[in-house]
């Protein structure tokens, strides 16, 4: 296993790595593992790893895992990079790219981080996970705690999460919790619990969890052939996955396998957008969103765990947050379906609409190499797709029918 550390990233007080730990127990900021980069690449490419097809396991010399053959895994990572061709001629740009993380077992980027930290789960010898969630780790967790044959608990906030997401974690046989509440009273509860009932929380201050989720960079700049992409939207909730994706894309460089890193563009449905209105307002400290609210239930977050990791990430980046409204998401959901043949989840289209309005508002240089992050399947939500479109046209079983709705077609 590669050497690393569990660090508070405020004040750099080591945690010991071997017991369950979320926040810095001196001053109760995030932790983050820091792997030893030299050694990592020593031994990726003692390991051969730029043979091996894409996946998250393929960068194992860089995941801080015991042993990564014991991995609980159902084949996560190797997404789709999509070149947007017909983006491209409708936005006028000359390199865009979707990768697609809803092409992840479970229908999301969770898969990455769960994979890992389910594994550490049982290296630790926990026996009950737990998370809060807007939907997608909770489908995610309950997967491979069924995978590892451990018991699962999620709480989610009631009547706010999207159907497919709910479907998924009740069938893979989770304790499902429902509050009368958002998702930040829900993951207020899970971190009290954990300590008091001795339960892994998975959520995305689990440091572990971000290091299977930064390998979507990594995975990238293989996908881009060792080079970064210039710009990269992502969407932003509780901020762990733009913090992630820094972290892999400056890993991945100064271990020398891309070459440079990209600008972040943190993207924030208006109703939720904490960490946009510090960057609009230029502050420095985070003011929840009492009440979030947006279409995109994934990232109805008003009190983001990681403000201070993402934050942190995005502006070393060069980049900023920004927001888009829910018209903007819907919008660009539909341009992705009938354009690229992609369906996301609303959250999962918010990083295009993002970019398309730095498009209109002249932010972003039209040659530059752009990925989007499309971080969830749309067919987790399928009441909001059915919701925008004109319903199927019901006909009598006969020809005669079939040519008079088809205009005359065939005829
Ligand atoms: N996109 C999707 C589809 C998500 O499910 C989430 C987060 C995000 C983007 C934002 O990622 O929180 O790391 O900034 N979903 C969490 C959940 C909160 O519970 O499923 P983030």
């Amino acid at each position: 296993m590669v050497s690393f550390e569990i660090l508070c990233i405020e004040c750099g007080t080591s945690h010991d790595p071997s017991r369950p730990a979320y926040a810095c127990s001196s001053c109760g900021n995030l932790l983050e593992a820091r792997i030893d980069e030299a050694e990592a690449a020593a031994d990726l490419a003692e390991g051969g790893h730029s043979e091996r097809p894409l996946s998250v396991w393929k960068y194992r010399e860089a995941i801080p895992i015991e042993d990564a053959t014991q991995a609980v895994t159902i084949a996560e990572g190797g997404t789709p990079m999509v070149r947007c061709r017909r983006l491209e001629e409708e936005l006028e740009v000359h390199n865009l790219w979707i990768k697609f993380e809803g092409a992840n077992p479970t229908g999301s980027f969770k898969d990455r981080g769960m994979t890992v930290g389910v594994t550490k789960a049982i290296e630790l010898g926990m026996s009950v996970v737990t998370c809060a969630s807007t939907g997608n780790t909770s489908a995610s967790l309950a997967a491979y705690a069924a995978a590892a044959n451990l018991d699962c608990a999620v709480l989610i906030p009631e009547g706010k999460v999207a159907m497919g997401k709910l479907a998924q974690a009740m069938m893979h046989g989770a304790d499902v919790l429902s509050i009368k509440g958002n998702f930040d009273q829900a993951l207020e509860m899970v971190m009290t619990a954990a300590e008091e009932l001795g339960m892994y929380v998975l959520n995305s201050v689990n440091p572990f969890r971000i290091e299977g989720q930064k390998t979507a960079a990594y995975e990238i700049c293989d996908q881009l052939n060792g080079v970064s992409p210039e710009r990269l939207y992502i969407p932003v909730g509780n901020g762990g996955n733009s913090a992630a994706y820094w972290k892999g894309f400056r890993e991945y460089d100064s271990m020398d396998l891309t070459s440079g890193c990209p600008l972040i563009r943190g993207i924030q449905a208006e109703g939720a957008a904490p960490i946009a209105s510090m960057f609009s307002e230029d502050r420095s400290e985070l003011i929840p969103v009492e009440d979030p609210e947006t279409v995109a239930t994934a990232i109805r977050i008003g009190n983001p765990a990681n403000w201070k990791k993402t934050v942190a990430a995005i502006k070393e980046s060069g980049g900023s947050a920004s927001t888009v409204t829910d018209e903007e998401i819907l919008e660009a959901q539909k341009f992705m379906a009938r354009l690229e043949g992609i369906f996301p989840e609303p959250a999962g289209a918010a990083a295009l609409a993002g970019f398309m309005k730095d498009l209109d508002e002249e932010l972003v240089d039209r040659s530059s190499v752009v990925v989007c992050v499309s971080t969830g399947h749309g067919l987790k939500d399928p009441d909001t797709a059915i919701a925008q479109c004109a319903k199927p046209r019901v006909i009598e079983p006969t020809m005669e029918a079939l040519s008079r709705m088809l205009g005359g077609a065939g005829e």
